[in-house]
C-alpha cells in the first residue's frame, strides 16, 4: 500500500508535462483570485498539506492572509482563517456557500447524496435538514432519549467502578468509545453493537472511507486508476451497509406492524424517518419531495457518521486536559460537590447549572475541535468579497482549528488550556460568536449540536464526579502525548489511559 506522499511523487513525475499542454489552453478567467502560495502542475498544492492540514494551512496564512487561495488538484479551494473572514462566509454570504463539494465517498457511501450532510444546496436539502431538525434534533426529542443516555452512561460507570476496585488502569478512550457508539446505535438504528452481525466493523469501515484523504476527489483524470484502492473499497462497504439497513428497515417494519410489538418500544430514528416516508415534505409551492426508502437508509447513515466519534473523541480530549491541568480538574470537581453533592449522580437537568463545566467543554472545544477543519462547503456562483474574486464550485474550507489559537483573537497564553478565559463572558458554541464555531455556523451548521453538547457535558461531569483520575505511574502530566490523529473527526493520536478511584459516597 502507497503512501500519499509517494503517490504524490509519482504522479508530479508522470504528469508534468501534461500539465504544461493544459494550462496553456486554459488561463484562469478569474482575475483577482485572494493571494496564495504557488501550485505545482497537477497536484496544486496538495504536497502542502502534510498529515496535519490544519496545521500546514495554519502555517500558510500566517504569510498569504485570512482569505487564502490555494489548489487541491484541480480543485480551487479559498482557506478562511479569521473570525471576520468566516462570518462573511458562513453568515453575510451564507446562501452562496452552503453547497457541498460532490466526492466519491458521498457517491458511494451515501446513497449518491441522497441524504443530508453531503447533499448539495437546494430544496431537496433544505427539506431534510427542516424535517431531521424537527422530528430528530428538538429538545423534546433529545430529552426522550436521555434514559438511553442513562443507561449506557451506568453500564461504562459499573466497569469503571469494578477497575477501581482492581486498582488497574484502563483505556478510556476505548471505554468512552464503546458507549458512544453503543448510544448512537440505539439512538439512530434502535440496536446495539452485538445485535446486528458485524455492525461496528461495518460502521468503522465506512467512516474510516468517509474521512479518507482520496486523490480521485482532487485529480478526477485519475479516478479510474483507483490508485488508493479506496473506491474499491467504497463499493465493497455499500453493498454490506445497504443490506445490514435493509435487514433493520425490515425489522423496524414487522414490528410496528404488531401492536404488541410497539408498546413500550422506544422511538428511534428508523421509526421515526419510516412514519414520515412517502409523505410530501414540502407545500410551499416549490417542487414537492418525497422521503423514499433510499432517503432513509442515506439519512441514518449520515446520522451514524456524524454521531459516530464526535461526542466520544470531545470528551477524550477534554478529560485528558483536565489530567493535565490538576487545578482545573479540582475546580471542577469542586463545582459538582456544591452544585450536586456527593451522595448522588449527575443528572442531565443539572447541566445548566454547572458553568464552570461549561467553560471546560468551551476551552477544550476551542483547543482540540473534532472538525477541525469543519466540513468542506462549496460555493455555488462566482461572488467577489473582500475585493477578491471567488469562482463557482470553490471548495471553502474554515480553519476553525486556526482560529482557535489565534493570538490576535483570543489575547494571551492562546495555546494554554485555561477555562477562565471564559468567565463573565458571553462567548456561546452556538455559531453566533465567529470566534468559536467547533459546530460550525448558518445553514449548514451542525443540527446535532444540542445532543453533542448534553452528551459530552454529562459523560465528563459523571466521569470526574465519580472518580478521580490519575496518569499511569511514570507519567507527568505535562508529558501526556497530546497529538492529533487527522480524520474525518480528529481523535487523540494515542488512547488515553488512566487509574480511576472512586469518590462517590
Ligand atoms: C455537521 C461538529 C455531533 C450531525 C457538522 C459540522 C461540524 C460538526 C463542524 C459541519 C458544519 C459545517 O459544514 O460548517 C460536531 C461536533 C459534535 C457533533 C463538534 C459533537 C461534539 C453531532 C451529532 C450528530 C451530528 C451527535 C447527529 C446525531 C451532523 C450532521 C451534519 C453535521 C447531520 C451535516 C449538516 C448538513 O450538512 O446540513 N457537525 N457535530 N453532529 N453534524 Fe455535527
Amino acid at each position: 500500500k502507497m503512501s500519499p506522499s509517494t503517490i504524490i511523487a509519482i504522479l508530479l513525475v508522470l504528469l508534468t508535462c501534461l500539465w504544461s499542454l493544459i494550462s496553456a489552453s486554459s488561463k484562469s478567467k478569474h482575475k483577482k483570485l485572494p493571494p496564495g502560495p504557488r501550485s505545482l502542475p497537477i497536484i496544486g498544492n496538495l504536497h502542502m498539506l502534510g498529515n496535519l492540514p490544519h496545521r500546514s494551512l495554519q502555517h500558510l496564512a500566517k504569510k498569504y492572509g485570512h482569505i487564502m487561495s490555494i489548489r487541491l488538484g484541480s480543485v480551487p479551494t479559498i482557506v478562511v482563517s479569521s473570525p471576520k473572514a468566516a462570518e462573511l462566509f458562513l453568515k453575510t454570504h451564507d446562501t452562496n456557500f452552503a453547497s457541498r463539494p460532490k466526492i466519491q465517498a458521498s457517491e458511494y457511501i451515501s446513497y449518491g447524496t441522497k441524504g443530508m450532510a453531503f447533499s448539495e444546496y437546494g430544496p431537496y436539502w433544505r427539506h431534510v435538514r427542516k424535517l431531521c431538525t424537527l422530528q430528530l434534533f428538538c429538545p423534546a426529542k433529545i430529552e426522550a432519549f436521555a434514559p438511553l443516555r442513562k443507561d449506557e452512561l451506568g453500564v461504562l460507570l459499573r466497569k469503571l467502578k469494578n477497575a477501581a476496585e482492581e486498582g488497574g488502569v484502563v483505556d478510556v478512550s476505548e471505554d468512552i468509545g464503546l458507549m458512544n457508539e453503543d448510544i448512537t446505535y440505539r439512538m439512530v438504528l434502535g440496536c446495539k453493537r452485538d445485535d446486528q452481525f458485524d455492525l461496528k466493523a461495518i460502521v468503522e469501515e465506512t467512516f474510516s472511507l468517509a474521512g479518507a484523504f482520496n486523490i480521485s476527489d482532487f485529480v478526477p483524470s485519475l479516478a479510474a486508476l483507483d490508485i488508493q484502492g479506496l473506491t474499491k473499497r467504497m463499493k465493497k462497504v455499500s453493498k454490506t451497509i445497504d443490506k445490514l439497513l435493509e435487514k433493520i428497515i425490515d425489522d423496524h417494519e414487522q414490528v410496528a406492524k404488531t401492536t404488541s410489538g410497539k408498546q413500550g418500544k422506544h422511538e428511534d430514528f428508523v421509526d421515526v424517518l419510516l412514519s414520515l416516508m412517502n409523505q410530501p415534505l414540502n407545500s410551499n409551492g416549490e417542487q414537492v419531495h418525497f422521503l423514499d426508502r433510499t432517503n432513509v437508509k442515506a439519512i441514518l447513515l449520515d446520522m451514524l457518521t456524524a454521531a459516530f466519534d464526535t461526542s466520544a473523541s470531545s470528551i477524550v480530549w477534554s478529560l485528558s486536559e483536565l489530567l493535565r491541568h490538576p487545578r482545573v480538574m479540582k475546580k471542577l470537581q469542586k463545582e459538582l460537590q456544591t452544585v450536586v453533592g456527593m451522595d448522588r449522580m449527575v443528572e442531565e437537568t443539572d447541566l445548566p447549572k454547572l458553568e464552570y463545566l461549561s467553560m471546560v467543554v468551551k476551552e477544550s472545544l476551542r483547543l482540540h475541535p473534532v472538525a477541525p477543519l469543519l466540513v468542506p462547503h462549496e460555493s455555488i456562483e462566482d461572488i467577489t468579497i473582500d475585493g477578491y474574486d471567488i469562482p463557482k464550485k470553490s471548495r471553502i474550507i474554515v480553519n476553525f482549528w486556526s482560529i482557535g489559537r489565534d493570538p490576535n483573537v483570543w489575547s494571551e497564553n492562546v495555546e494554554e488550556f485555561y477555562p477562565e478565559r471564559f468567565m463573565n463572558s458571553n462567548i456561546d458554541l452556538r455559531g453566533h460568536d465567529f470566534q468559536l464555531i467547533p459546530f460550525g455556523s448558518g445553514r449548514r451548521g451542525c443540527p446535532g449540536l444540542q445532543l453533542g453538547l448534553t452528551t459530552v457535558r454529562l459523560v465528563l461531569a459523571q466521569l470526574v464526579h465519580c472518580f478521580n483520575w490519575e496518569l499511569p505511574a511514570g507519567i507527568l502530566p505535562q508529558d501526556l502525548d497530546m497529538s492529533e490523529k487527522f480524520g474525518l473527526s480528529m481523535s487523540k493520536a494515542q488512547h488515553l489511559l488512566a487509574k480511576p478511584t472512586y469518590r462517590l459516597l
